[in-house]
């Protein structure tokens, strides 16, 4: 079959404050109130929202939507073909299993009672007649404490399952999560189906925190992408494992160990992925196997407390173009006066104890009523660009330098932009300052994703 040679992308801004009405219901004896929307249908936005909800319900073409983490690329999860129009648009390979988004528990309870019609209506009319929660028990804490937010959790596949086969990869389980996100929540729920979704990247490109970065990878190859904004997080969810016992991390995001641990029957909790500089073992987390998050020009990645490069070793990383991209973090100043050692170490003495955003209240405030709220709070400013040329010995060395901050949340959050903009540039290749991936799980996901997209590891 041909398809057409070139799809027209557009970009549609939606204000989640202009798409109508957002009310939680509470839901008496359930972990999660019931999130409800009238749409305002008069309005852009929320015609925007409707005709994406319409695509995800009809089309095999997937749609791109925000999630608190990055973007997604959705499609309705229990039809082959959308879900196909994933793998397609994204040029991922196939064993790679997807995650499905829901937007309330009973859309879940649905799945994974395997109806037919999966839109999570329990009106007790449909032949429905089990009594007892297909929730596992192990991850009621968890959803009670971290839902919706950046956490995915993996639940049995039940048999003549609704979601489509190719979403598990083959697998007997899949993995789910609901987004902290109004608009991801409102697409999900005029679409009434569940959505797969993966982080709207091309495959092995780093993960879109923003809609510019979905159109440059995807251009010509989706239809929609709803924007709405960078993204909170900055990195994707934290995947558990509670089925395995003891209960494991499979993938590193937002969502600590510790946290984690502090829940009933979690306290046992293990770290079951690997980092890129581990030797590699058979992976758990199928998507952990694959180079990943990679810009074009090579990444050259300082671990924390490696000394910065003098001139002399920067000249090294150039290649034709003489432009070297530096992105910098927590202690690397640059002094454009030090001919020989432009970049110094130091810590400032007014970097306060860093925020971990799995400390930041507004993820974590429970259950939907603290996102309703927080829909208009306040948007990180892109980081500036600077150039300084550097001349010493020979050939000018142009050095495009970013600086995240000390803040880890912010690091977390504009790193992936960091790296895009850099590969925008054409510059020979990324260096970037690590962080200490023990100071805690937002750091250890950054981390995790930095080795990852990494050609060099300068280690301690
Ligand atoms: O934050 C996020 O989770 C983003 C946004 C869009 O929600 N989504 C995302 O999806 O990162 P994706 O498909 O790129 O990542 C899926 C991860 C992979 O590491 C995959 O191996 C793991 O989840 N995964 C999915 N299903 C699994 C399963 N049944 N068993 C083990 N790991 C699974
Ligand atoms: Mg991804």
């Amino acid at each position: 079959m041909s398809e057409p040679a070139q799809i027209k992308t557009i970009i549609r801004p939606v204000d989640a404050r202009k798409i109508g009405r957002l009310q939680a219901v509470p839901n008496p004896g359930d972990l999660l109130d019931e999130l409800e929307i009238e749409l305002d249908e008069h309005s852009e936005d929320g015609q925007s929202l409707r005709r994406a909800a319409e695509q995800l319900r009809s089309s095999n073409i997937p749609v791109s939507f925000p999630t608190e983490t990055v973007y997604g690329l959705g499609a309705d999860a229990t039809r082959s073909a959308a879900v196909k129009g994933i793998y397609k648009a994204k040029q991922r390979p196939s064993d790679n299993p997807l995650i499905v988004h829901f937007a309330s528990l009973n859309q879940l309870r649905a799945v994974l009672r395997s109806r037919k019609h999966a839109n999570g209506h329990t009106n007790g009319c449909n032949g429905d007649n089990s009594t007892s929660d297909p929730i596992p028990d192990i991850y009621k804490p968890l959803i009670k404490k971290f839902w919706p937010g950046p956490l995915t959790i993996i639940l049995p596949n039940p048999p003549n399952s609704p979601l489509a086969p190719e979403v598990t990869a083959g697998l007997s389980t899949f993995g789910a999560r609901i987004p902290r996100h109004v608009l991801a929540l409102a697409l999900i729920k005029l679409a009434d189906v569940p959505v797969a979704a993966p982080s709207a990247n091309a495959s092995t490109k780093p993960s879109p925190t923003a809609a510019e970065h979905v159109a440059y990878d995807l251009d010509g190859r989706i239809e929609t992408i709803i924007d709405g904004g960078p993204c909170d997080v900055g990195v994707e969810s934290t995947v558990v494992d509670g089925l395995s016992q003891p209960p494991l991390v499979l993938r590193p995001g937002g969502i600590s160990v510790e946290q984690l641990q502090s829940c009933p029957g979690w306290e046992n909790t293990q770290i079951g992925y690997k980092n890129a500089t581990e030797a590699d073992s058979q992976p758990r987390a199928p998507g952990m196997k694959y180079r990943h998050y990679s810009p074009k020009a090579p990444v050259v990645l300082f671990e924390a407390g490696k000394e910065p490069p003098s001139v002399t070793g920067l000249q090294q990383f150039t290649g034709p173009n003489a432009k070297l991209g530096l992105v910098r973090t927590k202690s690397w100043r640059f002094n454009p006066k030090d001919d020989d050692n432009p970049i110094s170490s130091s810590v400032p003495a007014d970097v306060t104890a860093a925020v971990d955003v799995a400390k930041q209240a507004s993820h974590f405030a429970t259950g939907f009523a603290g996102l309703l709220d927080t829909v208009d709070s306040a948007r990180e400013p892109k980081k500036a660009l600077q150039t300084h040329v550097m001349q010493k010995g020979g050939l000018p060395v142009t050095l495009l330098d970013i600086s995240l901050g000390p803040d880890t949340a912010g690091i977390a959050r504009g790193v992936f932009a960091a790296l895009r903009e850099l590969d925008s540039e054409n510059v020979d290749a990324i260096l970037v300052e690590g962080i200490d991936d023990a100071e805690g799980e937002t750091a250890a996901a950054i981390m995790n994703r930095l080795r990852k997209a990494a050609e060099l590891n300068i280690a301690k």
